[in-house]
C-alpha cells in the first residue's frame, strides 16, 4: 500500500527544487497534491509530470506572503474535498548578503515569507485539520536556523531559526488535536535557489562558481550535497502514518554539518 493512500496535501513553493520533489514523492506515494506556487507556468509543469505518472494533482497559484491569500487557499481545499491531511510549508527567498549589507527591506521581504507566511499558513491549515480529526504539519527549515555558518545571509537564518521555534510551539498547540508538527532542516541542496546563492556569492568574492560549489561540499562529512529527494524522502516519512508518534521535531539533513 502505498504510504501516503488518499490523503489531500498542500505543498507551497511546489513549482520547482525541493517543494517539486516532495509534490512528486507524495503523489507518487498516492496522495492528491495541491501544487502551491507564485509562479503559475511551474505549477502547471509540475502538475502535468505528476499527472503524467497517473498521479493526481491541482496547482494553485498564491503569494505566501499573503495572508488573505493562504487563508482562502486552505479554505478552499479544505471545503472541495472535505479533507486536509498534510501542509508542507516550503516556499521560502532567500540572497546572498553579507552581514553589514542587510538593509531593513531585505529583512521584511525574507521574513514575510519564510516566517510570517510559514505561521499564518499553518495556522489556518491547523485550523482546518482540527476540525476534520488531526493532520500532519511539515515546515520546512534550514540548518541555516541552527547557526550554519555557509548561509545566504543573517535575516534568513534568523527567519529559519524562527521556524524551528515555531515548530516546536505548534506542536504543543496542536498535539491535543491530533497534529503533528515537525522541521526538516536541509543542509546544502542543489537546486535554483542553491545555484542563485552560488553565482551571487561567486560574484561578489571574484572567484569562480566551480570554486565556490567545491568549497560548500568540502565542509560536508559525507562528502556530498543534498538532492531534492533527499528531503522528500524524510518529508513522505514525517507526512505518514509511521511519524503518529514523532512531533516538534528538526531533522537535519546535511551530510552530517550540524549535531543539534
Ligand atoms: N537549496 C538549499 O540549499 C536549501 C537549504 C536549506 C533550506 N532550504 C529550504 O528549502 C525550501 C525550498 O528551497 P529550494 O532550494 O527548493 O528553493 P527554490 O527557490 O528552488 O524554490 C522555491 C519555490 O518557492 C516558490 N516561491 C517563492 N516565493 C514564493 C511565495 N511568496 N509564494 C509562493 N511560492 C513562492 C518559488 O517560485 C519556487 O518555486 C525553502 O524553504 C528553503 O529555504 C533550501
Amino acid at each position: 500500500m502505498a504510504r501516503l493512500w488518499s490523503q489531500v496535501a498542500v505543498v507551497t513553493g511546489a513549482g520547482r527544487g525541493i517543494g517539486r520533489a516532495i509534490a512528486r514523492r507524495f503523489a507518487a506515494e498516492g496522495a492528491y497534491v495541491v501544487v502551491v506556487d507564485i509562479d503559475v507556468a511551474t505549477a502547471d509543469e509540475v502538475v502535468a509530470e505528476i499527472r503524467a505518472d497517473d498521479g493526481e494533482a491541482e496547482a494553485m497559484v498564491v503569494d505566501m506572503g499573503d495572508t488573505d491569500a493562504v487563508a482562502g487557499m486552505i479554505q478552499r481545499v479544505a471545503e472541495t474535498h472535505d479533507a486536509l491531511d498534510i501542509l508542507v510549508n516550503n516556499a521560502a527567498v532567500t540572497r546572498n548578503i553579507d552581514f553589514f549589507s542587510v538593509r531593513p527591506e531585505d529583512w521584511d521581504a525574507i521574513h514575510r515569507v519564510n516566517a510570517r507566511g510559514l505561521f499564518f499558513c499553518m495556522q489556518a491549515a491547523a485550523g482546518a485539520m482540527r476540525e476534520r480529526g488531526g493532520g500532519r504539519i511539515v515546515n520546512i527549515a534550514s540548518i541555516a536556523g541552527k547557526g550554519y555558518s555557509g548561509t545566504s545571509n543573517i535575516a534568513y537564518a534568523g527567519s529559519k531559526g524562527a521556524v524551528i521555534a515555531m515548530t516546536r510551539i505548534a506542536a504543543h498547540a496542536l498535539g491535543r488535536h491530533n497534529i503533528n508538527v515537525n522541521a526538516i532542516c536541509p543542509g546544502v541542496t542543489r537546486t535554483d535557489l542553491y545555484y542563485q546563492v552560488v553565482r551571487e556569492r561567486a560574484e561578489a568574492a571574484g572567484r569562480l562558481e566551480t570554486e565556490v560549489m567545491t568549497a560548500f561540499d568540502g565542509n560536508i562529512p559525507i562528502g556530498r550535497s543534498n538532492e531534492p529527494d533527499d528531503i522528500a524522502d524524510l518529508a513522505v516519512f514525517l507526512g505518514s502514518d509511521e511519524a503518529r508518534n514523532v512531533t516538534g521535531q528538526s531533522w537535519n539533513v546535511d551530510g552530517g554539518l550540524m549535531w543539534d
